[in-house]
Order: C-alpha cells, then structure tokens, then sequence
C-alpha cells in the first residue's frame, strides 16, 4: 500500500519548484523541522511510488523524472492544491472492495477528502446489490470519502454531482461527449463505460459521512474486458483508441466534484447551479425509458430532474417521480 504523507508531499513540492537544482538535505530538514532519517524516508517512498529522484552525497536531492506509474499517489495530490479532495490518497494493489477501506477510515474518524485507490478488486460493489467486476489491467477504481454538509434528503444531490464530474473531466480532457444516463452511469454508444456509488450514514438530519465509489474503465481494451467477464464494456482506450493517464483523469474528475461539492453546500443558488448543469448533459432527459423499481416496471418519456436529483417521468399521462431506481434508454444503442 502507498500512502500519501504531509512529508511526502512538502518535499516533492520542493524538488518541483526548482526542477533542475539540487536541493540540499539540510533546506529540507530546517523546512519541514523532521530529522535527515525522516527526510530520506520520505524520498525512499517518492521513489517506491517510480518518481525518480537523484540524491548526491553532500548536496542533496533533485527531481530526474516524473513517475513511470500514472497512478502516483504523491504526484496526484501534489497537483490537487487547493482541491478539497485528494488529501490524502491510498493506493493499493488489491482490495474486496475500496468503498470498504474508505467506510472503515470513516469509521475511525478520516476526514474528508479521503481518497481510496485499487489496481484490482476482488469483490467491488455496483448499485443495487450488485456486483462491480474489477479485474486488474488499468481501469480506475476509486472511493471518495466525504463529509458533507448536505442535509440527508438532498444525498442524492451528490449522486448526480459525481457524475457530472467524470462527465465534464472527459469532455474537458479529451473532448469526448458520452451519454449521461440517470443517475450517474456514463455510457458510450450504449455500452457501459463508467458506473458510480454513493453510499451514506445518516441521521434523520444530518449526513454523518458519504462514500462515493468510482469505476471508470480506462486502459482496458473491450475484449480484455468481456474476457474478464464484464458485460456490454466500453473503455477510454475504446474510445480514444490509446492509453491515457489514470491519474490525471482522476485529478480532473476530483477538481470537478470539489467544485460541485462546494455549490451543493452553498443550498439554493449552488445547488440549483448543479442541477441545471446536470440537466444540460443529463441524456435520459427526452428520452423514452424503462423504470425498474422495487415495486415493479413502467415504462415513459423522462420529462425532468427535480431540485432534489429525483427523475419525474410521464407514464401514460401522469408524472411519477423516482428517487432510486434502475433506468434503462429504450433505444439506448441509437445513441
Ligand atoms: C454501478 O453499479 O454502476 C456502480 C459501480 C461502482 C463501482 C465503484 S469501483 C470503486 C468503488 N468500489 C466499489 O466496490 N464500487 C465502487
């Protein structure tokens, strides 16, 4: 597991701001009050995350190249300043499920803007009930923890805001312009390309803790994904036709839905600012759908999203309103 460290990242910052020079050992040790042993650990675990960094006896440290690993801890959080998300981040080779490991920090206490990474997940979790397969092989596997300051009815609110993130991060990035389907899947000529979860502890009037949980596929390609079991993928890579960086994608999406986050909490003009943006790229909206509830199927056009993030659609001439259910396009492979 590599963690991010408040040491880690003040010398990594150091080395940044002056790219070319050696930075005596001495500067780090006056700079960040910590012992010499401190510092070189600090450097050994840069170094395990692959940025390299030459260190010449007697004049210290100085930053040779980037990281060849594109989900870096340290080198993402270093460029999340000023981002309410990010800080710090967990990465790790295999879990059961990063929702899990970000629950149990928030359990213990973890603030806000924990961020849980995972190359692989042996039991990653979808939305109602089911499961998210997660092979190993260059997808992103991410859980946000947060604490928002939201009251419970509007938790969806977050929901559709995480989304919207990864929506607009792709767009911004890349230029890609896949479909937003209600709540928050992003889909790519019908197929499935990125899937969220939000899960909550609440009381009746206040949000103890949200957990929002982030499976994008990226490097894999269609088939090594069906081969692994998924159904009916798409991938960055699909749709780019290269590999792209895991980590910088995260950085976007997390800059986005810091900015969202704040809106939310801001109530009436910042939350109704969300929705209408999340109106604007939401596709269900027009749409002739498929509604599968608990307590059965309807079938509709999806007329609007409400303030709260519910789905109002016309069945047969009356408006219902759904707050939780699966939605499907009708003609979603025309998209
Ligand atoms: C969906 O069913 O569409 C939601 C899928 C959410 C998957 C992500 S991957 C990271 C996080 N950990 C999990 O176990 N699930 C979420």
């Amino acid at each position: 597991m590599h963690k991010t460290s408040g040491t880690k990242i003040a010398i990594l910052k150091r080395l940044l701001s002056t790219p070319t020079e050696m930075v005596p050992s001495g500067e780090l040790v006056e700079k960040l009050e910590i012992s010499r042993q401190a510092i070189w650990k600090g450097i050994e675990s840069l170094r395990d995350e692959t940025i390299g960094i030459e260190s010449v006896p007697n004049r210290g440290y100085r930053l040779v190249r980037p990281p060849t690993y594109d989900l870096s801890p340290s080198w993402l959080e270093c460029r999340l300043e000023g981002c309410s998300l990010g800080h710090p981040i967990l990465l790790f080779e295999s879990v059961d499920s990063t929702q899990e490991i970000a629950k149990e920090a928030a359990r213990q206490g973890a603030s806000g803007g924990l961020v849980v990474i995972a190359e692989e997940q042996r039991t990653g979790r979808g939305r109602m009930g089911r499961c998210w397969l997660s092979p190993t092989g260059g997808n992103l596997y991410a859980s946000i923890l947060l604490r928002p300051r939201i009251p419970p009815m509007r938790i969806q609110l977050i929901n559709l805001a995480a989304g919207l993130a990864v929506h607009r991060a792709l767009e911004n990035m890349y230029g890609i312009h896949c479909s937003l389907k209600w709540p928050n899947d992003l889909l790519w000529k019908g197929k499935k390309l990125c899937g969220i979860l939000s899960e909550t502890a609440s009381e009746t009037d206040r949000v103890h803790y949200a957990i929002t949980g982030i499976g994008l596929n990226v490097n894999m390609s269609a088939d090594d994904l069906v081969s692994a079991g998924v159904d009916n993928p798409s991938s960055v890579r699909v749709i780019r036709g290269t590999i792209s960086d895991r980590g910088e994608i995260l950085g976007h999406v997390l800059r986005e839905f810091s900015g969202h986050l704040q809106l939310l909490e801001e109530e009436s003009p910042g939350q109704s600012r969300v929705v209408s943006l999340y109106r604007q790229r939401c596709s269900t909206l027009g749409k002739e759908v498929r509604v599968l509830t608990d307590s059965g199927t309807d079938y509709g056009i999806a007329e609007n999203v409400t303030s709260d993030g519910a789905l109002v659609v016309n069945v047969g001439g009356s408006l219902r309103v759904y707050t939780a259910a699966d939605v499907l396009h009708v003609r979603a492979s025309e998209e």
